[in-house]
């Protein structure tokens, strides 16, 4: 199986390693580390948070994910393709790497994100 770049299993190494993506009126929202590191991942996540969040967009802290994380589309996968996609993810090695946290309306990016518009 494989992930976009928007989500890396593995962190690039280049300058503009982290690219986070401005919902006007929501903030900016950088990608998370999905690896199953205990500090900057989903080490503390269960397979069942995972499902979670992937079919329903909520977080184990109850915050919404933002809908440029798929998790819309991602409600049609089956409980078993959602639960196969959670048990990959605790699989693979756990990488230290912390992204930038997600950013109000008004507060100042320090790293690059794109913008999404809506069109009126
Ligand atoms: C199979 C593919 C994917 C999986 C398994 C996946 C999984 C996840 C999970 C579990 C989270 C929550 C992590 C956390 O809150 O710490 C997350 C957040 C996020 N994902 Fe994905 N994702 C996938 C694809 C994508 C794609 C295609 C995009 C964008 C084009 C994306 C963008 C994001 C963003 C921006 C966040 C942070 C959202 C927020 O903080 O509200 N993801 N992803």
């Amino acid at each position: 199986m494989g992930l976009l770049p928007a989500s890396p299993i593995r962190p690039s190494r280049s300058p503009a390693r982290w690219v986070g993506f401005e919902l006007p009126g929501l903030g900016i929202f950088y990608p998370s580390n999905l690896t199953p590191d205990d500090e900057t991942g989903l080490g503390r996540w269960s397979e069942d948070d995972i499902v979670k969040a992937l079919k329903t967009g909520v977080r184990p802290d109850g915050r919404e994910l933002v809908p440029i994380m798929p998790w819309r589309s991602f409600s049609a996968l089956t409980d078993e393709d959602a639960r196969a996609i959670a048990e990959y993810l605790k699989s693979v090695p756990p990488v230290h790497h912390a992204v930038p946290q997600p950013l109000g309306p008004s507060e100042h990016a320090t790293h690059p994100y794109m913008t999404v518009v809506t069109p009126q």
